[in-house]
């Protein structure tokens, strides 16, 4: 009995997983289309970069743009969010790398260097959770950051994975600020 329930299990995780595929490639069957009427240099510059224009969102509020084809979550964050995230020791966490595109290499996952800029206001991430790829949900799960539905991952305001199975942080991209309220990624 305890043998056919976990096959069933495994059965489901996999039906999940092959719809989300199937989804995902019904999206960049919607795209591609559009893409290809562009001149080739436009189709290449429009993928390789965008600006996303952030002045009007709020502490405490976040966007998410579809960039490359993948959600990026671009939130600000409020004292509290910077304050929780920088009283966790980075060895309390199961993934101790920055995963920052923007970083220097090897460095570690300390709040300060999961973030846009010093004062940490500003959080940029890959939303594509880092098990199977589900998109995370926000000011969701135990530690005020995002909730992975799918199987369970607790990722933190600095977006870095407390609990679950998900193994890595959610990936900063590159990303840097053109001026005060627009940020290009890539
Ligand atoms: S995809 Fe499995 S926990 Fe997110």
């Amino acid at each position: 009995m305890v043998a056919l329930s976990e096959a069933t299990g495994t059965r489901r995780d996999f039906l999940y997983v092959a719809t989300a595929a199937a989804g995902a490639v019904g999206v960049g069957a919607a795209v591609w289309p559009l893409v290809d009427q562009m001149n080739p240099s436009a189709d290449v510059r429009a993928l390789a970069s965008i600006e996303v224009d952030v002045s009007g969102v709020e502490p405490g509020t976040q966007i998410t743009v579809k960039w490359l084809g993948k959600p990026v979550f671009i939130r600000r964050r409020t004292e509290e969010e910077i304050e929780a995230a920088r009283a966790t020791a980075v060895s309390e966490l199961p993934d101790q790398a920055s995963e920052n595109a923007n970083a220097p290499a090897g460095s570690d996952a300390s709040d300060e260097n999961r973030t846009l800029d010093e004062a940490g206001e500003w959080l940029v991430m890959m939303g594509v959770c880092t098990h199977l790829g589900c998109v995370p949900l926000g000011d969701a799960g135990d530690f005020g950051g995002w909730f992975c539905p799918c199987h369970g991952s607790h990722y933190d305001t600095a977006g870095r994975i407390r609990k679950g199975p998900a193994p890595r942080n959610l990936p900063v991209p590159v990303a840097s600020f053109v001026d005060d309220g627009v940020i290009r990624l890539g």
